[in-house]
């Protein structure tokens, strides 16, 4: 079966799918995206992340290309038409093309392009668990939009995998972890406190995120949102990353050492097992 993208309007072949030299995405990452993972069938937290995508849209002062109803009804749509059971859909907006200039064009038009992609079918167990790496954060002060302008999030992704990591903790100015490259960063400390960074400029505000910190509250989890460093991450009982394809991944080596026993610890099994009971509660589209 060949994979079917959806660009401006049309249903196209993948293969064949392209926008023009002069998008403003592609020239000055003037575009924002979404990622929303797809299991049995199911947009997991489909709302959450419209609503991120209309904040991010809103900060750059870029339009809707369609309304947000028919935008569902193509994201369903290509996930439909590529038979995606278990994957995710990823969608971005532009703001067009324009003539290059550094300024806001007055008369393009926001692009839209979705793709989808398949993947194993999601375990609520959690695996063996991974590594990760620390890394300066090197992006922009904006984080909290989720724009297309990633490099600083794959350069650190890269030095992960050449480390033998499966992720990268970016590190802010004082030492501090912000995030992974493409995941919120948590930790259990001794006490079994969850800890996880505050939402604000540094970070992005994970659906993932938000959805897990409910789930700890229904099983009477303590949460405290502040900032922790790599040193502390190492003593903790546990730590884990959060995002729509990782879903609750526990971590168990931070730059060599091991976390815990260096294996998956109970609150990160707990939490995985519970994300993916309160996120099969909505209608499949499949
Ligand atoms: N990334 N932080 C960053 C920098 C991210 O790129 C992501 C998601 C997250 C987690 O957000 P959420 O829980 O809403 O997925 C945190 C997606 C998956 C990506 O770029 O592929």
């Amino acid at each position: 079966m060949s994979r079917i993208a959806y660009v401006n309007g049309r249903y196209v072949p993948h293969g064949s799918a392209r926008v023009h030299i002069e998008d403003r995405g592609y020239q000055f990452a003037d575009a924002v995206y979404e990622v929303i993972g797809i299991a049995d069938g199911r947009f997991l937290d489909e709302d959450p992340h419209l609503d991120r995508l209309a904040r991010s849209l809103e900060e750059l002062r870029i339009a809707w290309p369609i309304e947000r109803r028919a935008l569902k009804f193509v994201l369903h749509e290509v996930a439909r038409r590529n038979l995606v059971r278990h994957g995710l859909v990823y969608f971005q907006v532009s703001r067009g093309v324009a003539r290059r200039d550094y300024g806001f064009p007055k008369n393009a038009k926001p692009a839209l392009v979705v793709t989808c992609k398949h993947t194993a079918p999601p375990s609520p167990e959690t695996g063996p668990g991974v590594a990760v790496i620390s890394t300066p954060d090197l992006r922009w002060k904006r984080v909290d939009i989720k724009t297309t302008g990633l490099l600083g999030g794959a350069l650190g992704k890269q030095k992960a995998r050449e480390n033998g990591a499966f992720e990268a903790w970016q590190v802010d100015e004082k030492g501090f972890v912000t995030e992974g490259t493409s995941s919120n960063a948590w930790i259990v400390t001794a006490e079994g406190e969850l800890v996880t960074r505050p939402l604000g400029n540094d970070i992005l505000a994970g659906v993932t995120r938000g959805t897990v910190a409910k789930v700890a509250a229904t099983l009477q989890l303590k949460l405290t949102e502040r900032p922790f460093t790599i040193a502390e991450a190492q003593r903790a009982r546990e730590a884990f990353m959060t995002s729509a394809t990782s879903f609750v991944t526990p971590i168990v080596r931070i730059d060599g050492k091991a976390v815990g026993e260096g294996k998956p610890g109970d609150t990160a099994r707990r939490l995985r097992a519970e994300y993916f009971r309160a996120v099969s509660e909505t209608a499949p589209f499949l």
